[in-house]
């Protein structure tokens, strides 16, 4: 089989769908165009493993413009999109993996197919394909040159295979460039999460008490744009620092045992595992929805609820309702996956935009310097992050200063003070 997608049929809806995302995603388009006359991944074979999302295809046909042979399988059983999937195998010649809604097994069997490709160049987001070939597929080593990791679950995991000496090749770390996380999870996660909770229930977020677990990155953009529609938002914290930002940017911050009490909608965004866990489901109100944005669904202990649970149904496509027995009920949204990519399409493309533009430049960048990088997790040079977002300005038609002469002269010395 050299592709496993939903049905064809769908193709030419993915394809309006793509070029309507490619429409707002300039920066990623000039890559494009330089990669299709210059070739820098000329030869070389990828596989992705990522959200199957009308942005992530226009990622592929920049790398395939740059002369790379890509397979691409999903990194979530609940993210792929499926005309998607059926316009990259049909419209732009991509073999693709990935169905929305898959089981474990054929989750894996997709990632299996993207490491039978024999990767030059590994692009993660989660971390899944670098993870079972150094646990299962070690014979896969031998033609990686290196690879790219786009989300913070992926990296810290990298970062700890770092750590125990286990990792066998370089990786970029996209999502430590300024132009992905400070725009992509903050702002894309911001408004794509509240646009997964609204598609999948149509709540009024306006008077509701939204609880947010994890002020990072893309907690404090949810909390930002849940705040600007109107819910009253109370942050979950476990860092003081973080816990003190909340505080001083006017959200109420306590445990999560008290969060329980009042919350109409939670959202987990922490990395972690079992943040709402027994003692908080003891404690949620009646007619509380749950959801999570964070990588992984452990954030929600969701083996626990359903245990706890007298009864389940689905009440609509997407939102199940678990009957405790004391009466109380719970909604969980699809089944505890990033409900942004699950109930709604994931970032907007106008931020991805960023983020694969780092992706893209990453691969080059590893093409072109892996011979003298040793296994380890790697920065995106800063004169690529700055450029990103150079050009970002101007697709924008944003103009900004320059330093002057003098300014820059000024800014260079120690010697002048007050005067
Ligand atoms: N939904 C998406 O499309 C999307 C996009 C980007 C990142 N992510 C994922 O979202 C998660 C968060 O990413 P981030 O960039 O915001 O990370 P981050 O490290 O910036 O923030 C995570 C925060 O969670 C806090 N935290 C950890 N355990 C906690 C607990 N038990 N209770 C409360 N807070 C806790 C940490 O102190 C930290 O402040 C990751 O899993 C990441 O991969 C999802």
């Amino acid at each position: 089989m050299d592709h496993h997608v939903k049905d064809l049929a769908l193709a030419d809806a993915g394809k309006s769908r793509i070029e309507w995302a490619d429409s707002d995603m300039p920066v990623l388009a000039s890559i494009r165009e330089r990669f299709a006359t210059e070739k820098p991944l000329a030869g070389l074979r990828v596989s992705a493993c990522l959200h199957v999302t009308t942005e992530t295809a226009n990622l592929m046909r920049t790398l395939k413009a740059g002369g790379a042979d890509i397979v691409l399988c999903a990194s979530n059983p609940l993210s792929t999109q499926d005309d998607v999937a059926a316009a990259l195998v049909q419209h732009y010649g991509i073999r693709t993996y990935a169905i929305k809604g898959e089981d474990t097994p054929t989750y894996y069997a997709h990632v299996d197919a993207a490491i039978d490709h024999k990767p030059n160049i590994t692009m993660d987001d989660g971390a899944d394909v670098v993870g079972r070939i150094h646990a299962e597929r070690t014979e896969a080593l031998a033609g990686i040159i290196g690879g790219t990791e786009e989300t913070t679950t992926g990296v810290i995991r990298l970062r700890a295979m770092d750590a125990d000496g286990a990792l066998k090749f370089p990786i970029v770390s996209v999502n430590d460039a300024n132009t992905k996380h400070l725009f992509d999870n903050r702002y894309g996660t911001g408004q794509s999460t509240l646009d997964g909770v609204i598609r999948a229930t149509n709540r009024l977020l306006a008077g509701r008490t939204l609880v947010v677990s994890g002020y990072g990155w893309c907690g404090r953009g949810i909390a930002m744009r849940a705040d600007g529609m109107g819910a009253n938002v109370i942050v979950c914290e476990i860092d003081p620092l973080k816990a003190l930002e909340a505080v001083m940017d006017g959200y109420r911050v306590m445990p999560a045992v008290e969060a329980a009490k009042v919350c109409d909608i939670w959202l987990t965004v922490t990395g972690d595992i079992n943040v709402i866990d027994s003692p908080m489901f003891d404690n949620l109100k009646d007619g509380a929805i749950i959801a999570n944005s964070g990588h992984f669904n452990c954030e929600i202990n969701i083996p626990h609820l359903r245990a706890k649970a007298v009864s389940t149904r689905e009440v609509r496509p997407l939102v199940e309702e678990f009957v405790l027995a004391d009466g109380r009920k719970v909604f969980l949204l699809a089944d505890g996956r990033l409900v942004n990519l699950a109930c709604a399409e994931g970032h907007p493309a106008s931020v991805m935009d960023m983020s694969f533009a780092n992706q893209a430049l990453a691969a080059e960048y590893m093409v072109a310097n892996s011979a003298s990088l040793e296994p380890g997790v790697y920065p995106v040079p800063a004169d690529i992050d700055a450029g990103i977002a150079k050009l970002k300005l101007e697709t924008m038609g944003v103009k900004i200063d320059a330093l002057t002469a003098e300014q820059e002269q000024y800014l260079a010395s120690w010697n002048e003070g007050t005067v």
